[in-house]
This record gives C-alpha cells, sequence and structure tokens, in this order.
C-alpha cells in the first residue's frame, strides 16, 4: 500500500488534507513537526508528501530542498491556505510536483495525489537550484484564478531553463510582465533583459537594432542581440520580424550564433530568446510570412495569457493593487472601493484587458475627490459597455453605439488601418452568423447575405 504523509500546522487541518484523500489507496500519517518528519524520510522515505504551505515549525523552502535531497525522488503537493504568485512559483522552483489551494480540496487533491501516486516518471524535474532574493520581481504577477495559478507554476518550472518560451495572448494581458518574471527566475537575473517591439520598427530597421550592422557603416554602437548577451532577449510582436531577421534568429537558437548584416561576420551570443505574439501567427505561417520551423523552436514552452474577461475573479486583486499603487505614486488618500464599483469593474468586458483596468484605476484615482472609489469613478467605462452590451444583444441601437465605441478603443490604441479591421471583423461575424442560422451551408449562408460562396469561405477563414 503507498504511504502518504501530511505535514500540518494542526491536526483538524491535517484532517480536512486527509479528506481529499480519501478514495485512494493509501497509508496516511500527519506530521506536525517538520524536522522529525525529514528524519524519518531519510530513514524510510514515503510515496508522496503533502505540506501545508504555511507549516511554521520550518520554512516551507527548507523543506522542499530537504525532500529533494532525499535518496528516493519523493513527489511533493504544496497546499495552500491564501495563494500566492509568489509560493507557487517558489514550491514548483523547489521541485514540488503540484501546488493547490486549500479550497480545491478533496476533489483538486485526489486528482492530483492519484497523477502523483500512479506515475513517478511523470515528475516535474526540479530545475537549478534557486539564487538568493530570486523572486523578488515576482510578487509583481497577480492573480489568484486557477488560470493564473497555472501561470505562476509554469513561470516556476520553466524559469531556469534556457528553452525558447513563446507566449501568446491579446494585447495587454501581460506577456511582457511573464517574460520579465521568467527572466528574474532564471540564473540569467544579472544579466540584461532587452526587449524589441517588432512593429516598431520596419524590418530593415530592425535587422540592424538586433543584428548591427557589418562592412562599411559598421560603426553603429553594440547591437541589441549583443547587449542582450549572457541574458535575456523578449521579441514583442514577433510575427512582424520579415523573414530575414526570422532566419538569423534561427540560426541563435539553432547554433548560437549570428551572421552580421552585410558583412557574414559571426558573432557568438549567449541568450534566452521569449517571444510574444497577440496576433495569429498561423495564419502568417499559412501566407508564408512566418518560418513553420522558427515557430515550432520558439514554441518549446507555450505560455497562453487569458484575456481578463474570461478571469473576473481577478479583478478585484488587481484592481485594489493598482489602486494602491496609483493614490501612492499621485500621493492621494485613497480608503478603498465601494462594493458596487468592484461589481462595475466585473462586469465590464476589458477589450484592453489588464493595461486597460490600471489605466481606468489610474484615472479614477486622478480624478477621485471622496477618498473612496465609486461606480461614479468609473463613468466613461460605463458609456464603453453600454455600446459593448448593444452589439451582444443584438439591438440594432446598439450597432451604431458598438462602431463608436470599437473606433474610439482603437483610436485611443493608436492603430492602423481601423476601418479595415473592424469591417473585416463585422463581417466575419456575419458569415458566422449566417452559417450557424442554415445549419453550416455555405451556398445557402451566401445567398442569405448575398454574397459569393468564394467570399464567404474567405471571410469565415480569417482568423
Ligand atoms: N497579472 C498582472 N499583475 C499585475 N500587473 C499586470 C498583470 N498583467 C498585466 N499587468 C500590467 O498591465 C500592463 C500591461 O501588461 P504587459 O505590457 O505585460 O502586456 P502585454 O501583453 O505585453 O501587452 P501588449 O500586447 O499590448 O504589448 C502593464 O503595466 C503590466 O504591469
Ligand atoms: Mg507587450
Amino acid at each position: 500500500m503507498k504511504r502518504v504523509w501530511i505535514l500540518d500546522r494542526s491536526e483538524p487541518q491535517a484532517a480536512d488534507i486527509l479528506s481529499g484523500l480519501s478514495s485512494l489507496m493509501y497509508e496516511a500519517s500527519v506530521w506536525l513537526d517538520a524536522a522529525a518528519m525529514l528524519e524519518a524520510a531519510r530513514a524510510d522515505a514515503p510515496d508522496l508528501i503533502i505540506v501545508e504551505q504555511g507549516i511554521d515549525s520550518m520554512g516551507l523552502m527548507d523543506v522542499l530542498r530537504a525532500i529533494k535531497r532525499l535518496e528516493r525522488r519523493v513527489p511533493v503537493i504544496v497546499v495552500a491556505e491564501q495563494t500566492s504568485t509568489q509560493g507557487a512559483i517558489e514550491s514548483m522552483r523547489e521541485g514540488a510536483y503540484d501546488y493547490l489551494p486549500r479550497e480545491t480540496l478533496p476533489g483538486g487533491l485526489e486528482d492530483a495525489g492519484r497523477r502523483a501516486l500512479s506515475n513517478d516518471g511523470g515528475m516535474i524535474q526540479a530545475i537549478g537550484s534557486p539564487g538568493p532574493g530570486d523572486v523578488a520581481e515576482l510578487g509583481a504577477v497577480i492573480g489568484k484564478t486557477p488560470e493564473m495559478i497555472e501561470i505562476h507554476k509554469l513561470i516556476g518550472q520553466v524559469a531556469d531553463t534556457d528553452a525558447p518560451v513563446l507566449i501568446q495572448g491579446e494585447s495587454g494581458t501581460g506577456k511582457e510582465l511573464v517574460a520579465r518574471a521568467l527572466h528574474y527566475n532564471s540564473s540569467r537575473r544579472d544579466s540584461p533583459f532587452v526587449a524589441v517591439n517588432c512593429s516598431a520598427l520596419l524590418p530593415e530597421s530592425l535587422e540592424i537594432d538586433l543584428f548591427g550592422r557589418g562592412g562599411e557603416g559598421g560603426k553603429c554602437g553594440p547591437s541589441r542581440m549583443e547587449i542582450a548577451d549572457g541574458g535575456t532577449i523578449f521579441i514583442d510582436e514577433i510575427e512582424a520580424m520579415g523573414l530575414e531577421n526570422q532566419a538569423r534568429l534561427l540560426t541563435i537558437l539553432e547554433d548560437g550564433y549570428f551572421e552580421r548584416p552585410q558583412s557574414r561576420k559571426r558573432v557568438k551570443i549567449d541568450i534566452r530568446v521569449i517571444a510574444a505574439t497577440s496576433a495569429s501567427i498561423v495564419g502568417r505561417m499559412k501566407n508564408g510570412d512566418f518560418r513553420v520551423d522558427l515557430f515550432y523552436r520558439l514554441k518549446v514552452v507555450s505560455v497562453f495569457m487569458p484575456p481578463l474577461r474570461d478571469r473576473r475573479d481577478d479583478i478585484p486583486c488587481l484592481a485594489e493593487h493598482f489602486l494602491s499603487r496609483a493614490a501612492a505614486k499621485m500621493r492621494r488618500d485613497i480608503n478603498g472601493i465601494f462594493p458596487g464599483a468592484i461589481e462595475l469593474l466585473q462586469e465590464y468586458p476589458w477589450p484592453g484587458n489588464v493595461r486597460e483596468l490600471e489605466q481606468a484605476i489610474q484615472r479614477a484615482v486622478a480624478l477621485n475627490r471622496t477618498g473612496v472609489m465609486m461606480p461614479e469613478d468609473f463613468e466613461t467605462l460605463c458609456e464603453g459597455q453600454e455600446s459593448w452590451q448593444g452589439l451582444s444583444f443584438g439591438q440594432g441601437a446598439g450597432l451604431e453605439a458598438a462602431v463608436r465605441y470599437e473606433f474610439k478603443r482603437r483610436f485611443a490604441a493608436e492603430e492602423t488601418d481601423i476601418s479595415g479591421t473592424i469591417v473585416s471583423e463585422m463581417e466575419r461575424v456575419l458569415a458566422d452568423a449566417a452559417l450557424a442560422a442554415v445549419g453550416g451551408n455555405q451556398v445557402k449562408a451566401a445567398r442569405l447575405l448575398g454574397i459569393s460562396r468564394n467570399t464567404l469561405r474567405k471571410r469565415v477563414e480569417k482568423v
């Protein structure tokens, strides 16, 4: 029979965990003293150890490290009363098998326990050893929803590997923040983190910026790749990189050097590559604008940042975080957020994601006169929200408002080709709706819309 040990603060809390394991075949022992448990484990290790994050007999990280040093590899599941970014990342870095919020008990623990017990080989490899003061930067990736906890765990698992990472997600979801978190949790943390945005420059200028220039005009200072040598390069909006730059990046990933443009001189480089995109790379690959081999090289580790509207439970803690930051920065005395205001923030669809929330709070703090954030402080959002809802409820009047709203939003984001993107998005929605109305028959749907079948197909395929 498998043996499971539980290390907790008190008997009743341990009983709680025990109940989470009720349907597994196991023999459980409860420990309240970490040192005693570790000593026993050195003599005869169990098959699984479950540790409460807040144990007070010894620091959690010390316990995890000691378990890692046991002769036999024992999977550890950390159960947390109050989940924290830092707790999740640090636990996974120290080789924990999983990190679970207590409220997911009993079901979550049962699943994780079964997995840990059934397949020792599937254990996550412990990565590197943490240096001093690691996670300082990390407290910043805020979020308590299961989606965000998964991301914290992933950061902990892959930070200290040199694996390339591809971060995908809508604008403002925190892609750059996660890239920084990966850097500051890796042993490259004392070397530079260099960010470059591919859509800010034309491919030719980007080439000089990234890789320098050889030959005649060669004296233009070190390239970004060389500045980032030893550290991490963060390549944002990578889909706009251009094919020549993609080829150079690929040789860096495969062979650790690049060829200086116009001189063919090889420059050796030791760099970790993190890329991000908010567009569809798949679509670009279909068109031949993005190299398939590079895509697969980059997405060795793939992170998907969920849009804020899909994790509304994170809105209160994010709002409080931005509120206290903005209040401190603007030296305003704000005592809190009225519950009605939080509700409103939770209802709004946040097309600009966390960045939009951050800006809405900053604006509200700047304008607030009462010392408490009220729903009125977010009036401008309400305007947008009405039009948004107008669209989703399909009311005629809503269409004009929705288009105006979409225009305002894109205008504020300094987007170009506003007409093209809004119109093609509307065409896609129409095509979708028509297909749904006629059970997916393209001929009928095209006739309904008064367009050709080919046009319909093109509109549906647009991502
Ligand atoms: N989970 C989070 N916790 C705290 N702050 C966050 C979080 N996610 C995003 N932010 C903040 O929101 C803003 C936008 O984040 P970031 O720049 O990382 O997004 P992005 O995905 O790179 O956006 P874009 O695609 O527009 O470049 C930043 O100020 C960042 O600090
Ligand atoms: Mg970004």
